[in-house]
């Protein structure tokens, strides 16, 4: 597969789970891939094994972005994937942590975006796929991750709409639960949250890194070339509607019913 041939690429928290799913899969589909990462080891893991480059770098400070960009030179596609963070209840929660969350989630997708639509803008195209989540479009807990996850979907669409006649297009895609090392602490805590998680799943499954790089391949390619300002749900089925109420609102439900 080529779909991405001839293109340079900037995955954002490219070292780890989705980030380095995604950055695999774009050095299949032919894309040179700049993998950046907080953690320069990591970054530099991904990028010996798919030959690309790598640059440590923390997307939440200018002066990191301004440097991963100026070494990147020319950028066809960013993702914005660098995200995270378990931080919850508003009354729990210290400012701290909440800065930290929003920072991480959508002030990040804000300052790549920002030093790299200029170019984009100069030669008249460019695609940015958004990596946000279900918890930006309905509550799951962990409210700074969250608000700012949602924040990204609304930023998605005011880039796709300003920058869209200069042939740019951006995207987001919100994932449900993905096995990565996002999860480590919870799987830590129970190791088998998985399996407990999966009866919300109308697949039955958890995700895996690669079904989400599978989709940001297909939005960050031409073949999706009509497709601006969207949010495609990577979800498993999750958010098309809730099946456990569902069967309790049938007249026959029995909890024998129950899987
Ligand atoms: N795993 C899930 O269930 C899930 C679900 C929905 C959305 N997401 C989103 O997908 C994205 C990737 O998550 P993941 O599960 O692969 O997480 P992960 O923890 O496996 O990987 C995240 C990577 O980002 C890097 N990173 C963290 N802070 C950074 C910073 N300031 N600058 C640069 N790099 C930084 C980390 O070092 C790490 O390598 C995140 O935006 C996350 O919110 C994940």
């Amino acid at each position: 597969m080529s779909r991405l041939a001839g293109k340079h690429a900037i995955v954002t928290g490219g070292g780890s789970g989705i980030g380095r799913a995604i950055s695999r899969r774009f050095a299949t589909e032919g894309a040179a891939v700049v993998v950046a990462d907080l953690i320069g080891e990591r970054a530099e893991e991904v990028a010996v094994e798919i030959g690309g480059t790598a640059v440590q770098a923390d997307v939440t400070v200018a002066a990191d972005v301004a440097r991963l960009v100026e070494s990147a030179g020319r950028v066809d596609v960013l993702v914005n994937n660098a995200g995270g963070g378990m931080a919850d209840d508003l009354l729990e929660i210290t400012e701290e942590q909440w800065d930290a969350d929003v920072n991480l989630n959508l002030k990040s997708a804000f300052l790549c975006s920002k030093a790299l639509l200029p170019g984009m803008i100069e030669r008249g195209s460019g695609v940015i796929v958004n990596v946000s989540s279900v918890n930006g479009m309905a509550f799951f807990a962990n409210e700074p991750y969250s608000a700012a996850k949602a924040g990204l979907i609304n930023l998605t669409r005011s880039m796709a709409v300003r920058y869209g006649r200069h042939g740019i297009r951006a995207v987001a895609i919100a994932p449900g639960t993905i096995r990565t090392p996002l999860w480590q602490e919870r799987i830590d805590k129970e190791p088998a949250i998985f399996d407990r998680l999966v009866r919300w799943y109308p697949l039955r499954r958890v995700g895996e890194p690669e079904d989400v790089a599978n989709a940001v391949a297909f939005l960050a390619s031409d073949d999706a070339s009509w497709i601006t300002g969207e949010v495609l749900r990577v979800d498993g089925g999750l958010l098309a509607g809730n099946e456990q109420m569902a069967r309790e609102l049938v007249a026959n439900f029995s909890p024998d019913d129950e899987e």
